[in-house]
């Protein structure tokens, strides 16, 4: 069964938007994240970045402690994070490049270029009990430096799969060729033992194709399911997501 992984940091940017510095304030993502559970999630996603613009420490700490699926500690290859990680013990670190200026996550990691950094933390984590995952564009090149690194895991960024789908884009003249990319980064990634999560973008409607994509273990999802929430509640939204994946999935 297709897993899913709620991103719960859009509840972190509400409650820093009124409240940042303060150490308490709503919406509290730990509360978010058990209601997401309730509604049958199978994992909670939170990225610690540098900037701590949205998820704070005490938040993962928390997230530690109470959640009962597994926690997914989205995160940059920084010295000072990659500690926080090896006390906190998530279940699984996934690795994202962090730009200070961006809004969220933009592209993927540039394995091959960073592949030797990249292995050792690989190597301090996993010899601390946690899985690791990169989170790379769906690139036959960036998907074999993965597998070098010995992770467990890649996540195939499904960015610009979902940006053919908007508005913007005219339709989705690009969308084919995106979810092909998909496809393939996804064979390619099961044939050298990585095991295939996806996420970035992922809403209501794109997801649909996305049953497409062979050996899928988890979506990460975030924005549009946290959008959905604000007009039916977290809950339903939580379960219309693992309702259309069930479907995309037929
Ligand atoms: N996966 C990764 C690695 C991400 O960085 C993000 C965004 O924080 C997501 C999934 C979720 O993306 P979205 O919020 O667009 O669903």
């Amino acid at each position: 069964m297709l897993k899913l992984g709620v991103n719960i940091d859009h509840f972190a940017t509400l409650r820093e938007a009124r409240y940042r510095g303060r150490g308490f304030g709503e919406p509290c993502p730990v509360a978010a994240a058990l209601l997401c559970e309730a509604a049958g999630a199978h994992g909670i996603t939170a990225h610690l970045r540098e900037d701590r613009r949205h998820i704070q420490d005490r938040d993962v700490w928390a997230l530690r402690e109470r959640i009962q699926t597994r926690l997914n500690l989205e995160m940059a290859n920084a010295p000072e994070i990659v500690a926080i990680a090896l006390k906190l013990k998530p279940d699984i670190v996934c690795l994202v490049p962090e730009r200070r200026l961006e809004v969220t996550t933009e592209g993927g990691l540039d394995v091959v270029a960073a592949e030797k950094a990249l292995t050792e933390t690989r190597q301090q984590l996993n010899a601390a009990g946690i899985e690791v995952s990169l989170f790379i564009a769906p690139d036959a090149r960036q998907i074999e430096a993965s597998a070098r690194t010995g992770s467990q895991f890649v996540e195939l960024h499904t960015g610009q799969y979902a940006e053919a789908f908007l508005p913007a884009a005219g339709g989705n003249p690009r969308a084919a060729a995106e979810l092909q990319r998909l496809i393939s980064g996804a064979e390619r990634a099961h044939a050298l033992g990585l095991q295939v999560n996806a996420g970035h973008g992922l809403n209501y409607e794109n997801l649909a194709a996305l049953g497409r994509v062979p050996h899928l273990v988890e979506l990460n999802i975030g924005h549009s399911l946290v959008s959905r929430a604000a007009f039916v509640g977290l809950a339903p939204a939580v379960r219309e997501m693992l309702a259309a994946m069930a479907a995309c999935r037929g």
